[in-house]
């Protein structure tokens, strides 16, 4: 085969020349979809983050049935920002802390 067929991102096409085991691994890992609302919510957090401090900060609630996607978005939002702050060691450092609740709140 040559060249990326046109239906797989460049990531994707690049490992179909890797072996059976780096194939497999790439499969079975972490998968983000950009879907429009998701990226519109990031597009919120991001803003926050860059809000400056006042007594009353904004905050986002972000509501949804069961298995919609909140979590992951959570987790996307931590890596993008672990990358970010990697990329910019000397710049500006705000802590990011992630909570998750298990079950129903009481
Ligand atoms: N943006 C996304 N990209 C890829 N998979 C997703 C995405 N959002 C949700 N999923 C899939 O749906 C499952 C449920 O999402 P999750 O974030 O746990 O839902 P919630 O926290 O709203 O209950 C995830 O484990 C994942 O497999
Ligand atoms: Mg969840």
């Amino acid at each position: 085969m040559t060249g990326t067929p046109d239906h797989l991102t460049d990531d994707a096409g690049a490992v179909l020349a890797e072996s059976i085991d780096e194939r497999i691994f790439f499969i079975r890992s972490k998968r983000w979809v950009a879907y429009p609302k998701a990226l519109e919510i990031l597009g919120h957090l991001n803003a926050l983050l860059k809000h400056p401090r006042t007594t009353r900060m904004p905050s986002l609630a972000v509501y949804g049935d069961s298995g919609m996607g909140k979590s992951m978005l959570v987790e996307k939002f931590k890596d993008d920002y672990v990358l970010s702050a990697r990329e910019k060691p000397h710049g500006p450092q705000a802590k990011l802390l992630v909570v998750e609740l298990a079950g129903r709140p009481e």
